[in-house]
């Protein structure tokens, strides 16, 4: 008798950095969650409807205040199609539920659906729990998307194409070249289009963010994925919301309506009062976030780390390969043990990992005093 849904799948590799880094006593760049805190205007806004009273469910879609505010704001930033409170947006309990919603409503017995590797842990377990079979191509070393190779894997099975961006781990930004090459590859197909857009208000320098949503051949047959969890700061809230045309919506929901109904009333409340008196505030996210990132990359130029660009989210990649040939999980375990730095290996986000490559993934969304004292250690080597 078939024991496990998961067959051969353990802890993540973050459980498992985190856990190595608590039981080292090491400073923690592994796991992807800020050292700092949401605002506190935010968090007294929470306190403030816990003691109004707002402790009971909310509607399933979520609080109207909050969907307004976010409908609001993504027409002010330019959608295909207007986006309606009502017919658009889902609140979740966090991304990850977001995304287990979307596959298991919309991938189907037998459904190809096609990621990009190096992508999230969480994409591949939730399609094959849908009966669906992940497809993976890998983005090139250069950080370019293998758009023949998808052309190639397209066929009368493939039901979806997930996109990351900003991307977890490699700080790539899907921008407006890269969207007009993957509404090529899909035109006169179906494919649905689910982009992962958790670190949507993380873009530095010259890149800006492009939502599926401001594709014109694929905003009416995507789903955006967005995280409160990333964009305040506050992860363990476990906040976020899904983006998708009517048709999509209603199927999402009847998923999500089992899954957990509905997502914690007091958080919601305060983020839509937070984004109504805050409209500028995704801005200044970016401005943070590229101040962390340049700090890092300026105290590791010292260092023998190569550092691979980074145009968004809050990951840096380094290449290790001029200090050590070692596999990177041995690498990242090293590390952490005897220099007292934890990372996650890049490998743990393929099927099947580049054996040469020797890149490691810290979280720089940390304070500085932990930023300067990382980023010493690592010049040692
Ligand atoms: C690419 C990506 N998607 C989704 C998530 C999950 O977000 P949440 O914490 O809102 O569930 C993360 C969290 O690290 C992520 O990096």
């Amino acid at each position: 008798m078939q024991v496990s849904k998961l067959p051969g799948q353990g802890a993540s590799i973050f459980t498992v950095m985190s856990a190595l880094a608590a039981k080292h006593n090491a400073i923690n760049l592994s796991q992807g969650f800020p050292e700092f805190n949401p605002d506190p205007t935010l968090v007294e806004s929470v306190h403030r409807a816990m003691k109004n009273g707002l402790n009971q469910y909310s509607p399933m879609a979520g609080q109207l205040s909050l969907r307004q505010v976010l409908a609001d704001r993504q027409n002010s930033w330019g959608r295909v199609f207007s986006i309606d409170a009502d017919k658009h947006i889902t609140i979740v309990p966090g991304a990850t539920a977001g995304l287990f919603s979307v596959f298991q409503a919309l991938v189907m017995s037998g459904d190809e659906v096609i990621l990009f590797d190096p992508s999230y842990d969480c994409y591949a377990p939730s399609i094959v729990l849908a009966g669906g079979v992940p497809v993976r191509l890998s983005i090139n070393p250069d950080g370019s998307y293998p758009f023949d190779a998808l052309k190639h894997a397209i066929n009368a099975k493939t039901k979806m194409v997930v996109v990351n961006t900003p991307h977890n781990p490699l700080g790539l930004v899907f921008g407006r070249a890269q969207w007009a090459a993957l509404s090529q590859v899909l035109t006169d197909t179906s494919v649905i289009v689910l982009s992962d857009e958790v670190y949507e208000h993380m873009v530095f320098d010259e890149s800006e963010h492009v939502s599926v949503l401001q594709v014109p051949e694929l905003a009416h047959r995507a789903v955006a994925i967005s995280s409160f969890g990333k964009t305040f700061h506050a992860t363990g809230w476990k906040l976020g919301y899904v983006t998708a045309p009517e048709n999509l919506t209603h199927e999402i929901r009847k998923i999500y309506q089992f899954l957990a109904f509905a997502a914690n009333t007091p958080m919601q409340i305060a983020a839509a009062e937070f984004l109504s008196s805050n409209p500028r505030y995704e801005k200044s996210v970016s401005t943070v976030m590229q101040q962390k990132r340049d700090l890092f990359v300026d105290r590791l130029h010292k260092s023998r780390f190569r550092l691979l660009p980074c145009a968004g989210a809050y990951f840096q990649i380094v290449d290790y390969s001029d200090i050590s040939d070692r596999p990177d999980l041995d690498f990242a375990i090293h590390l952490t043990e005897t220099l007292g730095v934890a990372s996650i290996p890049v490998s743990a986000f393929y099927e099947n990992p580049h054996p040469n490559q020797r890149w490691l993934r810290f979280c720089f969304a940390k304070n500085d005093e932990t930023l300067l004292k990382s980023t010493e250690l690592l010049c040692q080597l």
